[in-house]
């Protein structure tokens, strides 16, 4: 029986295909090849690395998807947002593949990606808030029982995710940041450095991490940065950060009465953050769902279970349409 979702994901720094079972959900194949090693000595993302990279590992995992070709009937792909030079690699292949098995091409966009790596074996059930932090993104989001998106509140400058990126590259300490400033931050139980909560008495429901990593960079410059030092600003940075992600949540929570609320997106792999959002939906009686850890970074699992979705309304694109929409910042329309 043809019911296999082939996806594919290339939107940054992972190479991922993955095959589910459109009906059974079943996850039949998944891998993913990370370049996190080749772009650390640069402390971020260099787009021409990344697309080299994803032209030499796609091919490789493809090679162990084909006993699943027969029983495939439709290829999926990220088509947006992301870096256009790594999108472009992951749609080339997907229109290859849709046109030499004749199989229908879907175009999924990330963040709807990140969403159902809440419902990756099951049913997706919404009437919901959503945190999604990731590298590229901060957003709060309602979406609605029939799966319709509303932005609650959004980053103005930097994301959650690229702060810490930036904050560990400051620090010279390598790419990506997020587990690194969360590790070096668990070694330092209190730190006497502080840094200020971003728009803290703003009624606004914005977020904005770019004037904490200025505060951060002017905390470098002040003396020689030791092991320890290091340690403290990490611990400092990682509170003030979360404490404007919680800030505006409380707000949110006090406006929208939600029943449940999630997180996804690489940065809700943080502990603490997880921690404080658990404590929060505790007190306002409202059920947490979470991605499970490995698949709160990038995964084409993600990308193949929102497949799953637009191939029952056969939403799908023109092999010939140019798909790729690299700088997409609001996430809009249905799930
Ligand atoms: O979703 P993702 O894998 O890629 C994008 O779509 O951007 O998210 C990657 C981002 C990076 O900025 C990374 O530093 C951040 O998520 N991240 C974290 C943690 N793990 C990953 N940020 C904070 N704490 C973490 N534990
Ligand atoms: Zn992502």
């Amino acid at each position: 029986m043809k019911n296999l979702i082939l996806a594919i994901e290339s939107s940054c720094d992972d190479s991922s295909i993955a095959i589910i079972n459109k009906e059974s959900l079943e996850c039949v194949f998944h891998t993913k090849i990370s370049q996190e090693n080749e772009h650390s000595p640069y402390g971020g993302v260099v787009p021409e690395l990344a697309a080299r990279l994803h032209s030499e590992a796609l091919p490789k995992i493809l090679q162990k998807c084909q006993p699943y070709f027969d029983r495939l009937c439709a290829i999926a792909v990220t088509n947006e947002p992301g870096l256009s030079v790594s999108l472009v690699g992951g749609v080339a292949m997907a229109k290859m593949l849709a046109i030499s098995l004749n199989l229908p091409l879907i175009a999924i966009n990330h963040l709807k990606g990140h969403i159902y790596s809440m419902f990756l074996d099951k049913k997706a059930n919404f009437n919901m808030g959503v945190l999604l932090v990731s590298g590229g993104h901060t957003m709060v989001l309602f979406i609605d029982e029939q799966g319709e998106i509303t932005e609650l509140a959004r980053t103005n400058d930097d994301s959650f995710g690229e702060s810490f990126d930036k904050v560990a590259k400051m620090m010279g300490l390598g790419y990506p940041g997020g587990v690194i400033i969360e590790n070096l931050a668990k070694q330092c139980q209190e730190s006497d450095i502080e840094f200020s909560i971003p728009l803290l008495h703003s009624k606004d429901l914005a977020y904005s991490f770019s004037g904490l990593k200025n505060q951060v960079r002017l905390e470098i410059l002040k003396e020689e940065l030791t092991p320890q030092r290091q340690s403290k600003i990490a611990f400092a940075f990682q509170k003030a950060a979360i404490a404007h992600i919680m800030n505006k949540l409380e707000k949110i929570f006090k406006k929208y009465s939600f029943k449940r609320f999630g997180i996804v997106g690489g940065a809700s792999a943080n502990l603490s953050l997880r921690s404080q959002i658990e404590h929060l939906c505790q007190n306002h009686q409202c059920e947490l769902l979470l991605a499970p850890l490995e698949f709160c970074s990038d995964n084409a699992l993600m990308i193949a279970r929102a497949a799953c979705e637009a191939y029952e309304r056969k939403d799908f694109v023109d092999i010939q349409a140019d798909l790729i929409s690299p700088k997409v910042k609001h996430l809009q329309g249905k799930l």
